[in-house]
């Protein structure tokens, strides 16, 4: 495995693997590597010639200040647990190699954009947006690896693959969860044991509401949601939507006739979780 921090060293490896008629996968991350980055990895090795894994806490997509300083960074232990799952080659640039003059660049993604994540959090999917299509630039890849945990960015990242015709394939992930049911995220790592021990309640909520759903109707379900998880001393629910899955627009109806995607965020003291489930 290489690890590179140039898109000049990375040019130079790529081409041998496309000359050998091999696809490149890609896994973007930014690192703090767990589970659910790793079933990524195998994904990608498994469906392609070369697996290319990025390593970049790209700062444009924060919006939180804080957020992006407490982000955990943990390039060694990283390249070691990608050593092992078979990575060929780790990107892991600093802030200049991607950004050598300010991105300016303003993506308009519509009403994908406008609600949950991007009407919580401005700009964010902005710079998913910048960091993805540079990113994507540097890799060339064939395909590219994203993990359901991020429902609304992999729409995001869809759509911007449309708007810019790029030739990469997107592939959507399942979340991999942790034994008591929370979903694997980076910002696990940052939650206080008491925190820790709360959030497995956001999951379980989760799958209580697809319990109720053929018995209930949307408010009933979204009441039951916010004092579910409210309930407890060590959560507050930002929000819980009920969502088409295609257009992530809030659904009127349980009844209404689209596959519906119910999506969560849930402050554990500062840190901010997310979540979803198929619903029907
Ligand atoms: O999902 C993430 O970890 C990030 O948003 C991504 C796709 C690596 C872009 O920085």
């Amino acid at each position: 495995m290489k690890v590179v921090k140039t898109i000049k060293e990375l040019r130079q490896l790529l081409p041998e693997g496309k000359s050998k008629g091999k696809t490149v996968g890609f896994v973007p991350t930014m690192g703090a590597l767990h589970r659910g980055h790793l079933s990524l990895v195998q994904r990608c090795k498994k469906e392609c010639g070369a697996t290319v894994v990025s390593v970049f806490v790209n700062p444009t997509q924060f919006n939180d200040k804080a957020d992006l300083e407490r982000y955990p960074r943990t390039l060694e232990a990283d390249v070691q647990l990608l050593q092992a799952a078979g990575c060929d080659v780790v990107f892991a640039p600093d802030e200049r190699e991607i950004y050598p003059s300010p991105d300016t660049r303003v993506f308009d993604f519509g009403l994908l954009e406008k609600v949950m994540e991007g009407e919580r959090r401005p700009g964010h999917f902005n710079g998913v947006a910048q960091v993805v299509s540079r990113l994507f630039d540097a890799v060339k890849p064939d395909c590219a690896y994203f993990g359901e945990k991020d429902f609304q960015q992999v729409a995001i990242v869809r759509e911007m693959v449309r708007q810019l015709e790029l030739p990469v394939e997107i592939v959507r992930c399942p979340i991999v969860r942790e034994p008591d049911g929370l979903a694997m995220s980076s910002r696990n790592a940052l939650l206080t044991p008491e925190k820790r021990a709360a959030a497995p309640l956001i999951a379980k909520t989760l799958f209580a509401a697809v319990d109720k759903v053929c018995s209930v109707d949307l408010p009933t379900l979204k009441q039951f949601v916010a004092d579910a998880i409210n309930a407890s001393e060590h959560l507050r629910l930002d929000y819980f939507e009920v969502v088409c899955a295609r257009t992530l627009q809030p659904v009127a109806s349980l009844n209404d006739d689209c596959s519906k995607q119910a999506c969560i965020a849930v402050y554990a003291g500062e840190i901010r979780l997310i979540d979803n489930v198929r619903l029907t």
